[in-house]
């Protein structure tokens, strides 16, 4: 069943639609990651789950039962919903210390203190707080007050957390900490999470399922497999991908029975089985999925190599094919190549195709985990 069911939402900000008309379930026990630009209704959907913000119309359920209609009128309040939350703003109280901060609604719920004293140095040890806990939140930095917040989460111990950009003031490497102690932190709670990013590596390493918004409108809702490897749309396949996917304008065109795809001056077979008609189509091609030659192949594709950036593990390859730039990422340290004039090549692996609405019509794809076959 689903934990949380938003039908036909709406919200209007005045005269502008920030959100147009949202469907979306999210199963119990789910990690659900919300991602999406900047302005394309993240935080007023979790806003709305909360009842914090209240949508102009359409239905909200929660755990089966609803907690918003705008056809009955029904609302309940924010506090009523046994929801927890962190947002943007992550709402400390300024006149409490660390300690009260984390265990305020614990000691109102009325918990044994010795309980609350327990959880409190549970979720300041998770949080690599501890020794902190008798200061004000003027008195941390904006990243450790970031993590009064999280503790707090840990501590309610709430079945439905919600969180909008709980990690954005931290630095690479506490957020990368941080991302593996949430993620264990849903399993261990087994709690249904909405979780709201712009950071795409945040949704592809802790996610169930990934909801792609953009202008308040689902884009692609899937796993994350699904989400990098068969994006919906051009716009999903350019948002998810750091480097950003290559894109070819190409035409596919059928020769004696046999589909071929013309692209950058160059005739390639297509793999049998592939259901493409003829006509334009872009296709995209993640960095990964191009080899790198120095000479001549049959499939190969001439292109003249610009600029080397190895990260360490990987390199990031930029080139110059036919005037458009491309970028190939290789799984090892390169300082620089040795020619600069070389021959890539399309691996079959993975491309994708779109039609010329942006549309995904096909994706040519030879290995499948089995975890992800549809
Ligand atoms: N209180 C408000 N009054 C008017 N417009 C608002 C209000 N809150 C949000 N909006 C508008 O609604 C749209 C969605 O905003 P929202 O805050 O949900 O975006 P977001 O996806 O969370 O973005 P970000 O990644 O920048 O946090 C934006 O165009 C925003 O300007
Ligand atoms: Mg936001």
């Amino acid at each position: 069943m689903s934990e949380i069911k938003l039908s036909n939402i709406t919200k209007l900000y005045g005269s502008q639609l920030a959100v147009p008309g949202l469907d979306l379930e999210i199963p119990k026990g789910s990690f659900v990651t919300l991602l999406g630009p900047s302005g394309c209704g993240k935080t007023t959907t979790l806003r709305m789950i909360a009842g914090l913000e209240q949508p102009s119309s359409g239905e909200v359920s929660l755990a089966g039962k609803p907690v918003y209609s705008s056809t009955t009128g029904m609302f309940v309040a924010p506090e009523r919903r046994g929801l927890g939350f962190i947002f943007q703003s992550y709402a400390l109280w300024p006149n409490m210390k660390v300690d009260r901060n984390i265990t305020l609604a614990l000691t109102e719920a009325k918990l044994p203190a010795l309980t609350v004293k327990a959880r409190l140095q549970e979720a300041l040890e998770k949080v690599q707080l501890t020794g902190l806990e008798g200061r004000y939140p003027s008195e941390l930095s904006g990243g450790q007050q970031q993590r009064v917040a999280v503790a707090r989460l840990i501590a309610a111990r709430n079945s439905i957390l919600l969180m909008d950009e709980p990690l954005s003031n931290l630095d690479a490497k506490l957020r990368t900490e941080m991302r593996t102690e949430l993620k264990r932190l849903h399993r261990e709670l087994g709690a249904t999470t909405v979780y709201v990013t712009h950071d795409q590596v945040e949704a592809l390493t802790m996610s169930d399922i990934i909801v792609v918004m953009k202008d308040g409108i689902i884009q692609q809702q899937g796993n994350p497999y699904e989400i990098y490897h068969n994006p919906a749309n051009l716009f999903v396949a350019e948002f998810i991908g750091d480097p950003k996917i290559n894109l070819f304008s190409g035409v596919v065109k059928r020769v004696g029975g046999e589909a071929r795809l013309s692209l950058c001056g160059t005739e390639l077979p297509l793999p049998a089985g592939m259901n493409l008609s003829e006509g334009p189509v872009t296709v995209g091609v993640r960095p990964e999925n191009i080899a790198i030659h120095d000479r001549p192949t049959g499939a190969g594709i001439a292109a003249e190599v610009d600029v080397v950036q190895p990260t360490g593990s990987q390199t990031i390859i930029s080139l110059l094919l036919k005037g458009q730039r491309i970028t190939v990422l290789i799984p090892r340290f390169e300082n620089s190549l040795p020619k600069k004039n070389v021959w890539i090549e399309l691996s079959f692996d993975h491309i994708n195709f779109f039609d010329p609405a942006g549309r995904r019509i096909e994706t040519a794809q030879v290995r499948q985990p089995a975890s992800h076959a549809a």
